[in-house]
């Protein structure tokens, strides 16, 4: 079945590796190691097609030189933003520059996600916002929850990257 490289970026605790455990096991792990970087398999139905992920879980740490590695691996990113910190909403756009330059001249499949929507109490960046800059972007955009994750939205957004990689 057809494969797929899929990285996930993002500032330090926006969530990455939640939202990828709770893809892979549906659940929300409250204490997982913050920094490591793993790579895992997944496989899913996507349009009556079984397709196999490969992804990495990068460290919000990493260094350019490493990041640009890892930008040069995948097919597919997803960029992540916790909705709850705006620092982490800002540095998407410089993260999606990276991304084109790395891959230059080629198309970058993208999907953004604004993570924690469950804690509304404590937002800091408005859904619209999130929505005008995946707009810019020209990407899909959704906000998700890898704690409470209602609706499916986290897979939801990882087979629409699959989707977007594969129309290439
Ligand atoms: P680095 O690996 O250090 O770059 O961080 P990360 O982006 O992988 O973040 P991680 O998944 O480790 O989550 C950071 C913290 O946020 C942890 O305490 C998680 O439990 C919490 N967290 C992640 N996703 C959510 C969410 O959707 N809602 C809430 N309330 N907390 C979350
Ligand atoms: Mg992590």
């Amino acid at each position: 079945s057809p494969e797929v490289k899929l990285a996930v970026f993002g500032r330090a605790g926006v969530g990455k590796s939640a939202l990828v455990v709770r893809l892979l096991t549906k659940r929300f792990i409250w204490e997982y190691d913050p920094t490591l970087e793993s790579t895992y398999r997944h496989q899913a139905n996507i349009d009556d097609e079984m397709v196999s992920m490969e992804i990495l879980d990068t460290a919000g740490q990493e260094d350019t030189q490493q990041r640009e590695g890892h930008m040069r691996w995948g097919d597919g990113f997803v960029i992540v933003y916790d909705i709850t910190d705006r620092v982490s909403f800002e540095e998407v756009a410089p993260l999606r520059g990276l991304l084109e330059e790395v891959k230059k001249p080629k198309h970058v499949p993208l999907v953004l996600i604004g993570n924690k929507a469950d804690l509304e109490h404590a937002r800091q960046v408005a859904t619209e916002e999130g929505e005008r800059l995946a707009a810019d972007m020209a990407c899909a955009f959704y906000e998700c929850s890898a704690c409470s994750d209602q609706g499916g939205g986290v897979a939801e957004a990882f087979h629409e990257l699959c989707r977007e990689v594969r129309r290439r």
